[in-house]
């Protein structure tokens, strides 16, 4: 048995932050690449001398992309992260990114294709869900091979500010976020719960509807605080659940950005998009798609969330063809 290869392009915060996590919890070698000189290799050889305290076995090691042929080091990871590109500054939105990151993944998605044609990616780079559809395109991969990040954060956010209002575990809290990862994405009230008991028990109409205003605008508070950036402490460990589940094949179901096609396309309206719904994450990428009802104020949310989706996604495919 070989140690499990974890591979991570861009060794900025969230990059870094979450190889930080993935050697911390041991869960095999990690490389780290990015295109400024010296970063990539300083930061995991930083990781690495902390292994010893925590007994982790693993390597850590970086690479400078910009010498492309370094990107053969991507071979046999089992699974890629992809941090690379802008971030947002304060008064940005996530599709600010859209045409600037579409072009990184160009170089990045070729690279993968070429190295690591098996890998399962996690894709983080922003508009998660519109670069997860671009590198479905540029690498050609099959679609259950390719998860975005967006409801295992947002999620993730939902249940911590509904554990602080109610001063319980977030342990306890069981909430999902589904939609695009921007702010229409669509918080489930109707199906968050408090160890099985409906959160409309526990709080008030108003006070809920404050959480998922919060919720929606997580990533924004985040960016107004810092003003140099967004956040990367909880999407690093957002990440890493994603990548545990894989690796281990633990069949964590978590929202997260996946191609919908077929009866799933159909029964969310949003056939051969990227968006974030309940799926099983397993040894192989997305293993199931849960198809979850939804009513009334939910389903017209959740139209206007696909609606930007799909936009974007038109976005893509017009600036793909052109660099063809
Ligand atoms: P950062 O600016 O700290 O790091 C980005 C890194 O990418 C930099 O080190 C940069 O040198 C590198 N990079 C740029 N072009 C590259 C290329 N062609 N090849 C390799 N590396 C390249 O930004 P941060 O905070 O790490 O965020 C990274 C991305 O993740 C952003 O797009 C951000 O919006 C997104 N993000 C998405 C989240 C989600 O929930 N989907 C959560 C948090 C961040
Ligand atoms: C967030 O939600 C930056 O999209 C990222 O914090």
């Amino acid at each position: 048995m070989q140690r499990h290869k974890i591979s991570v392009i861009g060794a900025g915060n969230v990059g870094a932050t979450v190889a930080h996590i993935l050697t911390s919890m041991d869960l095999g070698d990690v490389y780290l690449f990015d295109v400024v000189d010296g970063i990539p290799e300083g930061k995991a050889l930083d990781i690495q001398e902390g292994a010893p305290h925590w007994g982790f076995s693993g390597r850590v090691k970086g690479f400078t992309t910009t010498d492309e042929s370094k990107y053969s080091n991507l071979e046999g990871s089992d699974v890629i992260v992809i941090t690379a590109g802008l971030a947002r500054k304060p008064g940005m939105s996530r599709d600010d990114l859209l045409e600037k990151n579409v072009s990184i993944m160009s170089g990045i998605g070729k690279n993968i294709k070429k190295y690591a044609p098996e890998a399962r990616l996690v894709v983080v780079t922003n508009p998660a869900d519109i670069i997860a559809y671009a590198l479905y395109k540029i690498t050609g991969f099959r679609p259950e091979r390719i998860i975005g990040l967006g409801g295992s954060l947002d999620s993730s956010r939902f249940r911590t500010f509904l554990s602080l209002e109610l001063d319980v575990s977030p342990k306890d809290i069981n909430a999902f976020v589904l939609g695009g990862h921007g702010d229409d994405m669509v918080p489930l009230i109707r199906y968050s719960s408090v160890s099985g008991i409906p959160i409309t028990k526990l709080l008030s109409k108003e006070k809920i509807d404050e959480i998922v205003h919060r919720t929606r605008f997580g990533g924004g508070e985040i960016v107004d605080l810092l003003k140099t950036g967004s956040a990367y402490y909880a999407p690093g460990i957002s990440i890493t659940a994603m990548v545990k589940s894989i690796v281990l094949d633990e069949k964590r179901v978590i929202p997260c950005a996946s191609y919908l096609s077929g009866e799933h396309g159909k029964h969310y309206g949003a056939e051969g998009l990227f968006i974030g719904v309940p799926i099983k994450i397993g040894a192989s990428g997305v293993e199931e798609i849960y198809d979850i009802d939804l009513e009334g104020e939910e389903n017209e949310l959740w139209k206007k969330t696909v609606e930007g989706v799909k936009r974007n996604s038109a976005k893509v495919d017009e600036i793909l063809s052109k660099s063809k």
